[in-house]
């Protein structure tokens, strides 16, 4: 496909009421300008050129590592300006310009596919959507045969225009040479001052040039201008995420309950409870029950791995059939094995934890490495730093680890050993002894308590 693409990003957004540029707001955890351009790309091969204009280094900045085409627009001159900026970047192949906005990330990729494919290449193809309130929306103008003559701006209707529904998205499509003819005679007679990109549908009508329409929802073509918006088109998204994973098997105890905020695979047979937030790139495995209040980041889970509620893991692998929570706290470069537990507020950092061994309470287990089978009793903490550096703790298979013990880094646990209750262990221990580090019981027979003089 020769479709070049232009996504008008420049405009102020001073409705958003903030220091951050509009299209850096986020949507489902990524930028609006980011779900913007993976449209982009589902419908063209060709880097997308984006019009950036007021605080567009911040914007430029961010997405300094993609091959994006920037255009700058120095100064908001209107939709016809923006696009003019573009010109100069179109590749001499491309034969069609797809217009986007940046601020309009809810178009479903299908239907902006079905759009660009179903208008000839030779014609005007626009997307229009049906309002109950138009208000503030470019209207429709079609004569008697419901073709359309043209598009008027809110500001410059007349009473009657302004009771017109069908109201213009702002997405179009043009042939290319086409555009290049026009743009350059878009004036800025209007009410606002501007040069208006809905002047070119005029133009094209007067040329000649067929136009074509697709009416999409509401929905797909919401707009965000304000905090309040970026929260509806929030819950449309979420709304869409758990439909997807619903479709695919997912068993959510509530579909306006979750937030998917990165990129996720969820197998099949997985059970979701409610208010549990995935960000990042996770993967759940089949058979997974992901416990309520769950935060999960950057996580991959085998088969049925059981979450239970109010857990929060971060940058981490667990094995299958493992057990976690409620209250675990697992923290980046963590590798839980196959059939280990952790318990209630148990934190680990750093840590491999290996096949069927256990933490089930209260514990600390950072820069460390633990073997399989082994126990570890409620309340041992890792000592793992004196100040200035951080030292790793190993525990070979099968040791057991009695309760409130401290394991001062560097140090390693034999085979099989264990550690008495308590112990502070500050050197390294044999295979398959007891070791004791804590002071000797005594019972003082005959010892009086003092008495109050
Ligand atoms: C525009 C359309 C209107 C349509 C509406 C849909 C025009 C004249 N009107 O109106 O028919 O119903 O969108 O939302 O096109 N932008 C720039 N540079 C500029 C001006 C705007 O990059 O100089 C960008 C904005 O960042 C935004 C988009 O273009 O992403 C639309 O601009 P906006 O000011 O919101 O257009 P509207 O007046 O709402
Ligand atoms: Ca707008």
């Amino acid at each position: 496909m020769t479709l070049a693409v232009v996504i008008l990003a420049a405009g102020h957004g001073k409705r958003m009421q903030s220091q951050l540029p509009k299209v850096l707001h986020s949507l489902g955890g990524k930028p609006l300008l980011a779900h913007v351009a993976a449209l982009a790309k589902h419908v063209s091969g060709y880097p997308p050129i984006v019009v950036y204009g007021f605080q567009g280094e911040q914007v430029k900045a961010h997405f300094s590592h993609e091959n994006w085409l920037w255009a700058h627009q120095t100064e908001q001159l209107g939709t016809a300006h923006a696009v003019k900026q573009a010109l100069p970047l179109f590749q001499a192949e491309q034969d069609r310009v797809l217009v986007l906005y940046g601020d309009v990330p809810l178009i479903p990729a299908s239907v902006l596919s079905d759009f660009v494919s179903s208008v000839p290449k030779t014609s005007v193809g626009m997307i229009t959507a049906i309002l109950d309130h138009p208000f503030g929306y470019g209207r429709i103008l079609r004569d008697a045969h419901q073709n359309i003559t043209g598009v008027v701006e809110e500001k410059d209707a007349s009473l009657n225009e302004k009771k017109i529904q069908e109201i213009n998205s702002g997405i179009y499509v043009f042939p290319k040479l086409f555009l290049e003819k026009v743009l350059p005679l878009i004036q800025a007679n209007n009410a606002q001052g501007e040069q208006y990109l809905t002047d070119v549908i005029a133009s094209a009508v007067k040329e000649k040039i067929g136009i074509v329409s697709v009416t999409v929802s509401q929905e797909a073509i919401l707009g965000i201008n304000s905090k309040s918006e970026l929260a509806r088109a929030e819950r449309i998204y979420q709304r869409r995420q758990a439909d997807y994973w619903m479709a695919r098997g997912v068993q959510l105890a509530d579909p306006d309950r979750l937030d998917v905020r990165g990129d996720i695979h969820i197998d099949k047979d997985v059970f979701i409870d409610i208010n549990v937030i995935l960000s990042g790139q996770i993967n759940i495995g089949a058979g997974c029950q992901i416990g309520a209040h769950t935060i999960l980041r950057d996580v991959t889970l085998g088969e049925s791995v059981c979450i239970q509620p109010y857990s929060h893991i971060e940058g981490a692998n667990i094995g299958s059939h493992a057990k976690i929570g409620p209250f675990a706290r697992i923290r980046p470069e963590s590798n839980i094995a196959d059939h280990a537990h952790i318990g209630n507020f148990v934190e680990i950092k750093n840590a491999s934890i290996g096949e069927a061994s256990k933490a089930n309470h209260l514990s600390y287990l950072g820069d460390c490495e633990i073997g399989r089978g082994v126990n570890i009793g409620a309340g041992v903490i890792t000592c793992n730093y004196d100040g200035a550096n951080k030292h790793k703790t190993h525990i070979e298979d099968k040791v057991f680890v009695g309760s409130h013990s401290a394991l001062v880094a560097p140090v390693t646990i034999g085979e099989g050993g264990t550690i008495g209750a308590g112990s502070v262990i500050t050197e390294s221990t044999p295979d398959y002894q007891l070791t004791l580090a804590r002071a000797r019981q005594v019972s003082l027979e005959g010892w009086q308590r003092p008495k109050k003089i």
